[in-house]
């Protein structure tokens, strides 16, 4: 145990921060949570389809931990360093039943067994799942263990709190700047090590599948104070989602799991109703192109191909839309099994479509969903095993000592391309097995605890944010700062996503740095002193616009193509230029992004192609006589993401 009189700081309520703080509280660590919204409504509630881990149907057909661990390395196109994702699977299992243990409703068999779907990436049935609503039934699960901590006085949940900054003491990381988002009050927080596990930052791209208060604010202020960013330019962008004027919604990767299967007319332009398209009309491309894995090719894979016929005309009508179409699955199962496993989904499809996706194919578009990159994180692997050892003090472990991170907040475990099902799972793991170095980090690491730190250096953060506030609330230019943030959205989502071409990346950070100059000319149109919102978004703002130019220069510098990172000018991965990781530094004399590489860990297995047996199929190559060739389609100008 360690001593009462040690705390840590964890900032985020959602999986991540929430597995840490109550494992933290098991091992005797008081904990001081701080989440922006009430810990119930953070991000990981948003996830829908499942959570990945070897079990004991997909063991007797061949399939282990270590699979699971290859095809994670494999998806991630080998950007991974593999001792954390070899200890990650090898761990996924136990968190299952644990997760089980703890109450999460997860699906059943009629023989009562737990359930299990497909997912990308996999041909084994190997993702648990809650319906379409799991990332909710697990957050709910662990909040309840972190109320009974709280409940014992172990845990202090500080909600409709904003972290501002770390403090940092001679190197060490020994506590934060937060502000009440009520009252506006700033004040500092002691403490022996700080934990972000703050998410992705999705906003940099304006619209997305991620809640609207994923800016990625508080990692970028993290990287401001001196923390190294790893592979900032890989960004998911997930395949099916429905575009919105305000943000996008996904539509899980479960519905193809499920067997929804993606298709558009074979004709281009074609403006028949979908019920109408006769099956022979219909180009399954993802089933005719990947005949091993069809629907459940990896994420990046699925959303360049949608990209792909959207650009040669075959779109729905013509324009940026593809069909993902569960009707086949109704005729076979009903419409009751099926409501069974996705309703949380279909709901929201019905909600803000219109339609019922049982009874017409859903019309889905890709949208950007998931940061793999994300604050860098040390590890020790361990030898015997090939995975991590327990209780070292720098796993999870930021450059600077004292400063964690876990979850989407953290470059670890996903490489260039993130399997569905496998984030709850890294979050998850990230909590329990970090929070045990942590705990030794602080009994027996640490210089200085953060009780004997000089109050001064905090009188010194709280002043420096203070005037940082005032600056903003006073500060009299014509920049309003929506609208800066809207045009950043557009272009790094029109230049920076899926496809990636020097000349417009480097436009784009041409246009960075013009933004970075005109946000000294922002004006808040509220500067009340009571749950400013105006004031928290536009501080943001500056983060996200020097996370934006992290991303840029780190997509500009990798001159290859690798998992969500396509280049067609380098349509090929490039190991022996590019198998290594991206580093971005702040630098603060220059207000901006030093790029540099640390080598990626691959010492379990060696990268190889990665094809998932592709063939090259057109819509013309097996059109229906009457449908005739697709290669007069007429190309659109540009296709966005989520737009
Ligand atoms: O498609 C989905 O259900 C998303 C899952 C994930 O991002 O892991």
């Amino acid at each position: 145990m360690a001593s009462p009189s040690k705390r840590v700081i964890v900032i985020g309520g959602g999986l991540a921060g929430l597995a840490c703080t109550i494992k933290l509280a098991e091992e005797g660590v008081a904990v001081d949570l701080f989440s922006m919204v009430p810990v119930k409504r953070s991000h990981s509630v948003c996830a829908q389809g499942g959570i990945n881990a070897c079990n004991e149907i997909a063991r007797q057909q061949g399939y282990s931990e270590w699979e699971h661990f290859d095809e994670t390395v494999l998806g991630g196109d080998f950007l991974a360093d593999q001792p954390p994702v070899l200890e990650m699977t090898s761990w996924a299992p136990r968190i299952i039943d644990l997760l089980d243990r703890m109450g999460v409703p997860f699906n059943r068999t009629p023989e009562g067994k737990r359930d299990l779907r497909l997912f990308g990436g996999s041909l084994y049935k190997r993702t648990f799942f809650a319906g379409a609503t799991t990332g909710q039934q697990l957050l709910y699960a662990l909040d309840e263990q972190t109320r009974r901590r709280e409940s014992e006085g172990l845990v202090n949940k500080y909600e409709f709190w904003e972290f501002l900054w770390p403090v940092i003491h001679e190197g060490q990381c020994v506590g934060i700047v937060a502000q009440d988002m009520r009252t506006m009050q700033i004040r500092t927080f002691r403490a022996d090590a700080v934990v972000m596990a703050t998410g992705g930052n999705g906003l940099v791209f304006g619209k997305s599948t991620m809640s609207v208060i994923c800016t990625g604010g508080a990692v970028s202020r993290c990287y401001q104070a001196g923390a190294r960013y790893g592979n900032p330019e890989m960004i998911q962008v997930h395949p099916t989602a429905i575009p919105g004027e305000d943000k996008c919604r996904l539509i899980s990767e479960s519905a193809r799991g499920e067997g929804g299967r993606v298709w558009v007319p074979r004709t281009p332009r074609d403006t028949r109703p979908p019920n109408s398209i006769p099956e022979g009309e219909r180009f399954y491309f993802l089933e005719e192109r990947y005949p091993k894995y069809g629907n459940i090719v990896p994420r990046d894979i699925a959303t360049r191909e949608i990209f792909e016929v959207c650009q040669e005309g075959l779109g729905v009508g013509g324009g940026n839309m593809v069909y993902l179409d569960l009707r086949d699955e109704v005729k076979k199962r009903g419409r009751e099994a099926i409501l069974g496993k996705l309703e949380g989904i279909l709901e929201i499809y019905e909600k803000f479509v219109g339609t019922d996706p049982l009874d017409e194919p859903m019309k889905i578009f890709p949208a950007v969903h998931y940061t793999m990159g994300g604050l860098w994180a040390g590890f020790t692997k361990d030898e015997k095993t090939g995975g991590l050892k327990r209780g070292a003090p720098n796993n999870m472990m930021t450059n600077v000592p004292g400063l964690y991170v876990m979850g989407e907040a953290s470059f670890a475990y996903h490489g260039a391309n993130r399997l569905g099902a496998n984030s709850l799972l890294s979050c998850i793991f990230d909590g329990l097995f970090g929070a045990t170095g942590i705990k030794n980090y602080i009994t027996d690491v640490a210089a200085i605890a953060g009780a004997d730190v000089p109050q001064a250096t905090y009188d010194d953060y709280l002043k420096r944010e203070t005037e940082k506030q005032n600056w903003l609330l006073h500060n009299d230019g014509d920049e309003n700062p929506y609208l800066l943030w809207q045009e950043m959205g557009k272009w790094m989502t029109d230049n920076c996503t899926v496809v990636r071409h020097n000349d417009r990346l480097q436009n784009t950070l041409d246009r960075c740095q013009e933004w970075k100059q005109r946000y000294e000319r922002v004006k808040l149109s509220d500067t009340g002193m009571w749950t400013n919102q105006n004031l928290s978004f536009t501080r943001a703002l500056r983060d996200m616009l020097l996370m934006s130019e992290a991303v840029l220069k780190g997509a500009l510098a990798r001159n290859e193509s690798r998992g969500a990172h396509y280049k067609p000018q380098f349509p090929e991965r490039h190991d022996a230029a590019y198998l290594k990781t991206t580093i971005a530094t702040y630098d603060p004399a220059t207000n901006s992004a030093v790029i540099d590489y640390a080598p990626v860990d691959t010492s379990l297995v060696k990268p190889r192609p990665r094809t998932y047996g592709k063939k090259n199929v057109t819509s013309a190559d097996k059109a229906g006589a009457a449908n005739g060739p697709a290669t007069a389609a007429p190309t659109p100008a540009a296709v966005s993401v989520g737009v």
